[in-house]
């Protein structure tokens, strides 16, 4: 079941730039910072009342970021919500017809497990399902 927006992601070309912007200039709090493998992602949390925005960059010039990137330039990249049962929402929206980008979820930021859902499935929007470990 879904729970929460756990994260707004925003896809950016020069990370250092969107940091003195979120940071600095909207003076939200920067929380951290961690390099996602699996992904080829490098992310920088901005924790806002419940939710983050997330800054999401290019591992080493690599990855489905990277491809976004020379697509479209930076913008709004996905929605992320936390789920407290990955599997049987996958399960669920798999029997509607949903489509995913990986037939398993995949180890995402803060242990989390993930999954995207197609956005031909929802209307052009990217979205991602986010299962945080057991506290
Ligand atoms: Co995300």
């Amino acid at each position: 079941m879904i729970t929460r927006l756990d994260h707004i992601a925003i896809a950016v070309p020069d990370l250092t730039a969107a940091i003195e912007r979120f940071a600095t200039d909207l003076g939200l709090h920067l929380a951290g910072r961690e390099d996602v493998p699996s992904q080829s992602t490098t992310t920088v949390f901005l924790p806002v009342d419940g939710t983050q925005i997330e800054l999401i960059h290019p591992m080493e010039g690599r990855g489905p970021v990277a491809a976004y990137l020379e697509k479209r330039g930076g913008g709004l990249h996905h929605l992320c919500f936390e789920t407290d049962d990955i599997d049987a929402d996958m399960d669920r929206l798999k029997r509607k017809g949903y489509r995913f980008l990986s037939d398993e979820p995949q180890p995402g930021a803060h242990g989390t497990r993930v999954v995207f859902i197609h956005p031909k499935s929802c209307g052009g929007v990217l979205i991602e399902l986010a299962e945080h470990p057991a506290p």
